[in-house]
Order: structure tokens, then sequence, then C-alpha cells
């Protein structure tokens, strides 16, 4: 799911970070509570765009960096599950390759404000800032 600019949100959205804690290029791991419960997410930056989706394999349910946090491949484009190799698209979180094929990451909705802190909530769409 991308970060929407603008999107007016919900107060009270749980805050992710700011843009500056996602580097570019890179898919960075961070946490946010809901519901009194911790949700580990991947948030993947690209430009100004941001993406994320829940450190969740869909094969055995566990983190996709149980085995570390290197998990973007080269070109930024494939997420790489560290436990036995499914490939997901950055792009959508779809299936590529491997044992989650048929599956996919859930996407976590993101909203980038205009002082660049990140929230989760807010619609689907591209980011930019
Ligand atoms: S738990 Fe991710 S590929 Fe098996």
């Amino acid at each position: 799911m991308t970060a929407t600019p603008g999107n007016p949100g919900q107060p009270g959205d749980p805050v992710l970070g700011h843009l500056p804690d996602f580097p570019d290029g890179a898919a960075t791991p961070a946490r946010y509570v809901a519901d009194g419960r911790e949700v580990a997410v991947l948030v993947v930056r690209r430009g100004a765009e941001l993406l994320a989706y829940l450190d969740l394999c869909p094969h055995q349910y566990l983190p996709l960096t149980w085995r570390g946090p290197r998990v973007l491949s080269g070109d930024g484009e494939r997420l790489r599950c560290t436990n036995h190799g499914a490939e997901f698209a950055v792009a959508d979180g779809r299936g590529l390759s491997g044992p989650g094929s048929a599956c996919g990451l859930t996407p976590v909705p993101l909203r980038l404000d205009p002082d660049g802190t990140v929230p989760v909530g807010g619609g689907p769409g591209p980011a930019s800032n």
C-alpha cells in the first residue's frame, strides 16, 4: 500500500516515523501498536513513495526478516523472505516465486503528512511530496 499525501486520516492514527526514518531504496522494519497489539511492518521507500506490508510471510507466517533485515532485491522490485526464499512484488505484494507464490503480502495503508510524518491509515494511492 502506498502512502497518500493530503489524506486527512483519523485522529490518533499510529505514527510509524518520519520520512527520513525510511532510507530511499531500502526496506525498513518498523512497528506500531494497534488495539493493544504490536504490529511489525516493512516500509519500502522509492523516492517520495512509501509502500508498506506486514512483516509476515504467508508461507509459514514467520516474519520475512526472521533471519535478518536484508529482504529487498538489488533492483528494489522484490521482497524476499529470509526463511525459505519466497519472493513478492514490492509494487503490490503479490507472490512471484517460491513457496509463497500463490499468496501475497498484506498491505498496510500509510499516509504521508505535509510535515513528513508517516502515520498508518489513509486511503490507497501513490505517494509523493
Ligand atoms: S516462511 Fe517465508 S518462505 Fe517460508
